[in-house]
């Protein structure tokens, strides 16, 4: 045949399906299957494999082709090694020629070596010199099936049984060498078993060959309590995880796999009759691992014992998985106990019901963060706010980030909804800011901190209520209705756009509330989805614009009625209308609200003459408007000391008529 021909007859022949299906779960969907695809992130299957015409595609990546270039692919295989190996399984020959034969030669010896060891493992621990080996093993519970299931072995004693027994099969020391079997003596000459003395648990990659080995040594004296093959070009232990072939269908079923770091503790679970479980190989966990998982699952579930250096080292992995696009989770293990013992104590279904208590990473930091604070009252509560922002800011997925966002808020706000609100628009806006795919900005994580925390701080302002009392100062009434429309535009995406047909932003007054109305009636006009903190984000800080928006962001919003807003609007056009607005004036720092009301003294006058001697003759009560109003006027000049600020020959004259009035209330 030429090679055209049984290239053709090979993938005739070949189950492509049940090719495929070895790496990745399939779900059949018509005439076709589907599947989450194995070749980049995706959280919905768009990857397609067509048995009958043999061929798989991703419509999320655009990767496609035949069984061969799936191979290729998903194991790193030459052309020649997939053909090879599909040709193989469809009882044809290979007879193209491989490029680089002596490349694939090497591997296949390497790959012996490793199998035949694991077999002459597994006959040791067989053997009369396995029986404390094997009692070990019925010590910590493992049955005949499961050391069988997962070939256990045991590499006995002495420097040089396993390096004999295979270079009497014909295996050169340098492949023994390069498979970290044996390691060379450093004086001497020659070399020595890598493994003495040791349960041995063999790595099997996801093709089903052993990769490398796990010892436990059962000398209670050895320093190693567990040591395990050295890299070799076939096994990379940031690539691999520990018990994959047993899990993997089991994996595929549940949606989910539990990470445990420890092999007994990975056995220990298959045993009791949970599969979906892998173990790390003693390494920090890297973004391949989480990578060769998502082939299988949406979720890995960080099952590290609480109290050791794992613990953490998993928990700065949320950017790994994100990366990755698999949702990480931990489980909680009662501290100092690993699942090994867990299992063993108290049984699958104690197993099961910790499992239902798993959090997500983000979830978890975040718990970890509030609980950390917890102790330090209100304070300690800001700061845990501002903290939570850098794990928020790490959650890619908008739904679950506004999610985990909400979950924070209401940490903060301890019940009180109006508190919650206000964290919520806080972090909200912080976390836009800073999210990365947001404008690329230069951070200062303190500066951030500092803004989260004081942002916080200005949450109880309430703003004034929707109806203003008439009869004061036009100029501040103004000051007034501007913010209230300006607070309702940042806060409703309704509002905003009602706004934007009903006013212009000069109907606004020059300055900041001006820049605020065309910056936030722009957004709302050509921004496809109303971000109004992106709107905050973005005003400068001079001026005081941005102070500005944040306060308004985060102001209290009554809900308001149309009833309520379109007067205001009116007023505020009419004003307009009216030649006002001209001046730009200050109005946020109370200083300068005093400074404006200091200019109605004749109106403030009016109103003490007025009001005082009403509520003296019990015609008006002490909660009248006019009176209230009245007492803050009052309080303002007297807080100044003010009476200089007043006409000297005006009505209210000197100091004493006011101390008179004063004390007469
Ligand atoms: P543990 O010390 O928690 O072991 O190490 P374990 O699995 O509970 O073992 P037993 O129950 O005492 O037999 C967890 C994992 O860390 C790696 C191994 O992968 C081990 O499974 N490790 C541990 C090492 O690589 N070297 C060591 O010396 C210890
Ligand atoms: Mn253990």
């Amino acid at each position: 045949m030429e090679t055209d021909d049984l290239k053709e007859e090979i993938k005739r022949r070949a189950d492509l399906a049940a090719i495929i299906g070895q790496y990745v779960p399939l779900q059949r969907s018509g005439r076709r299957l589907k599947a989450r695809c194995p070749f980049h992130a995706e959280k919905t299957p768009s990857f397609i494999v067509d048995p009958e015409k043999g061929f798989w595609k991703c419509f999320g990546c655009n990767e496609g082709g035949d069984v061969f270039s799936f191979l290729m692919k998903i194991e790193n295989l030459s052309f020649p090694e997939a053909a090879e190996r599909v040709a193989r399984m469809v009882g044809l020959e290979w007879r193209g020629r491989p490029v680089d034969a002596a490349k694939t030669e090497r591997r296949k010896l390497l790959q012996r070596a490793l199998n035949e060891a694991a077999e002459y493992f597994e006959s040791r621990l067989g053997s009369g010199v396995g029986a404390g080996a094997r009692e070990y093993l019925a010590r910590r519970g493992l049955s005949e099936e499961t050391i069988r299931q997962f070939r256990l072995g045991y590499a006995p004693p002495g420097w040089e049984n396993l390096g004999r027994y295979l270079s009497d099969k014909g295996l050169g020391m340098d492949v023994l060498r390069e498979v970290d079997l044996v390691r060379a003596r450093e004086h001497s000459g020659g070399v020595y078993d890598t493994f003495r003395n040791r349960i041995m648990f063999p790595i099997v990659d996801a093709a089903g060959h052993v990769i490398g080995f796990g010892g436990r040594t059962l000398d209670p004296d050895d320093p190693a309590k567990y040591l395990n093959s050295a890299e070799t070009p076939l096994f990379r232990k940031g690539r691999h995880v520990y018990a994959l072939p047993q899990a993997r269908q089991a994996m595929g079923q549940a949606g989910y796999v539990v990470l445990v770091e420890g092999y007994t503790d990975c056995i220990a679970l298959h045993q009791a009759g949970f599969q979906q479980v892998v173990a790390a190989l003693g390494t920090a966990l890297t973004e391949d691992h989480v990578r060769l998982l998502g082939r299988y699952v949406e979720t890995v579930v960080l099952a590290y014992d609480a109290d050791t250096a794992g613990q953490n080292a998993a928990l700065r992995n949320l950017e790994v998985f994100e990366r990755a696009g698999v949702e990480a989770q931990v489980l909680a293990l009662p501290a100092g106990v690993d699942p090994d013992e867990f299992v063993r104590a108290q049984g699958l279904a104690a197993w099961e019901k910790l499992l239902e208590k798993r959090l997500s990473l983000a979830e978890y930091q975040l718990e970890m963060v509030f609980s950390r604070y917890r102790d330090q009252g209100e304070q300690g509560l800001t700061r845990a706010a501002a903290r939570a922002v850098n794990v928020l800011v790490k959650v890619q997925d908008r739904v679950r980030r506004d999610d985990l966002l909400a979950r924070a808020a209401d940490r903060w706000g301890q019940g009180n909804p109006g508190r919650t609100a206000a964290m919520q628009r806080t972090l909200a806006m912080e976390v836009a800011r800073r999210a990365p795919q947001g404008p690329s900005r230069r951070h200062n994580p303190a500066r951030d901190m500092q803004f989260v925390e004081q942002s916080l701080a200005r949450r109880g302002e309430e703003l004034e209520p929707w109806r203003l009392s008439p009869g004061l100062d036009g100029r501040l009434a103004v000051a007034g209705v501007e913010r209230q429309l300006l607070c309702l535009a940042l806060q409703d995406a309704e509002w905003c756009h009602r706004l934007t047909t009903l006013l212009a932003e000069e109907d606004f007054s020059p300055g900041p509330h001006r820049e605020l109305a065309g910056a936030v009636f722009a957004h709302r006009r050509e921004a496809a989805e109303f971000a109004p903190h992106e709107v905050v984000e973005n005003m400068p800080e001079e001026g005081g614009c941005r102070a500005l928006g944040v306060e308004l962001l985060l102001g209290a919003l009554p809900e308001p009625t149309e009833e309520e807003i379109l007067p205001l609007v009116e007023k505020l056009r009419r004003h307009r209308g009216a030649g006002g607005g001209q001046e730009r004036y200050e109005f946020l720092e109370e200083e300068d609200e005093a400074a404006e009301e200091l200019e109605t003294v004749e109106s403030f006058e009016t109103l003490r003459a007025r009001v005082v001697p009403a509520l003296s003759r019990g015609e008006i009560s002490p909660d009248d408007p006019d009176y209230l109003r009245y007492c803050r006027l009052r309080r303002k000049f007297h807080g100044r000391g003010g009476y200089q600020f007043l006409q000297p020959n005006g009505p209210l004259g000197g100091r004493e008529t006011l101390k008179e009035t004063d004390e007469g209330l």
